[in-house]
């Protein structure tokens, strides 16, 4: 089977990490974040996928060549961003398969564990035009919203509506009717979730769900993104592009991490980087030469490369940009973003390692 991965996207709501790096390759528990969707979809049976790229495209060919993770890769451009409907469009130029044959097409930024499988089965079963991978969500609102009636058929698609109709979202993750992509306008810029899909449902289409709440998350925000990382670290979704067991703590060849240090929760501690004794890092990212000072405290939070947190600092929920810096005793709590470079200097009465 052949795919279609959507990673055009700009990731605003994740700067300053997607600043230099766009959101598929951001490290996640020690590979690009993309290694996981990869390996999980050759997994499942695909064996060719091209990329829909527009936000740094050279960066992913850079990144995983023409071949990866048992895949075979092929990489489309779009000049200007076509939306998701007319990316997809675009990336299909590429495919080789035959008009009935079915696409997957997924999100770039999606973690899941559903049977896409059974999802592909559906699709044959049903003769459907698109059938949607849904699940459930708390706050269906910032995501598309789904209901489907008791044939699994979809009957209506709301995208980021402030009145869902259903808690069932869309999941990111297509199966495609080659010839259905077909009837998407060429060269145009579309949503696939404003225009193509109410336009097929309301002409007749048959459109499927496949309801399955496995582990499923979108790592959009940072938020989300850490606790992503940490997920798979901990093993609560498996991934082939693991390196290493699932445990507490991923620490990359060339970290050092002081004896004493508490470092759990799914943390990563990327390589060069450095935990000194005393301090405490939970559920957190550390990327490539990042520093945790004696005494400092980390959680929930992301440091960029070579970003420092001095002594007896406490970061709760904050994202450091490249190579920030933050001065010994600062606190910093509850979504606060330091962009690259920036310098926070000591706090007045300052944390002294002497007493
Ligand atoms: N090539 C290309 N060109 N890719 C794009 C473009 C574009 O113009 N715009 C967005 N993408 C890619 C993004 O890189 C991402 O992988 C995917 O399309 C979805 O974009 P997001 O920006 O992450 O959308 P979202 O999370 O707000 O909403 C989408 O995903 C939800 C599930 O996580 C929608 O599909 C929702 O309906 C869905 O519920
Ligand atoms: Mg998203």
């Amino acid at each position: 089977m052949e795919a279609i991965l959507l990673v055009g996207g700009r990731g605003t709501r994740l700067r300053p990490l997607t600043i230099s790096t766009p959101k598929p390759l951001l490290p996640t528990a020690g590979v690009s974040f993309l290694s996981h969707q990869l390996a999980r979809a050759h997994e499942a049976g695909v064996e060719r996928i091209v990329f829909a790229t527009s936000y740094r495209a050279e960066m992913f060919e850079a990144a995983f060549g023409t071949k990866a993770h048992g895949l075979e890769l092929v990489y489309v451009s779009e000049d200007q961003p076509l939306g998701t409907g007319g990316a997809i469009r675009n990336a299909a130029r590429a495919l080789t398969c035959d008009p009935d044959d079915p696409v997957l097409i997924l999100n770039g930024d999606i973690l899941s564990g559903h049977d896409v499988r059974a999802q592909v089965a559906l699709h044959e079963e049903t003769s459907a035009a698109v059938t949607l991978h849904l699940t459930r969500v708390d706050d269906p609102s910032r995501f598309g919203c789904v209901p489907t009636d008791d044939s699994g058929r979809v009957t209506a698609f709301l995208e980021k509506t402030s009145h869902p109709v259903t808690d069932q979202i869309n999941a990111g993750c297509y199966v495609f009717r080659r010839s259905t992509i077909d009837t998407i306008p060429e060269d145009e810029v579309v949503s696939v979730e404003r225009e193509t899909f109410p336009t097929l449902i309301s002409s007749g289409a048959r459109v499927m769900g496949h309801v399955e709440s496995e582990y499923w998350l979108d790592v959009g925000t940072p938020e989300a993104f850490v606790r992503g990382s940490c997920d798979l670290v901990l093993g609560r979704l498996a991934s082939p592009a693991m390196p290493g067991e699932p445990g507490e703590r991923l620490v990359l060849p060339g970290a050092a991490v002081a004896p004493g240090a508490i470092v759990r929760g799914g943390t990563t501690v990327g390589r060069g980087a450095t935990v000194e004794a005393g301090s405490t890092v939970v559920g957190s990212v550390l990327l490539d030469d990042a520093f945790v000072a004696e005494g400092a405290t980390v959680r929930d939070s992301v440091l960029s490369r070579g970003a420092r947190v001095g002594p007896g600092a406490v970061l709760d929920g904050v994202i450091l940009g490249d190579g920030a810096v933050v001065g010994p005793g600062n606190e910093l709590r509850g979504g606060l973003r330091i962009w690259p470079g920036i310098e926070l200097p000591p706090t007045a009465v300052r944390f002294s390692t002497d007493a």
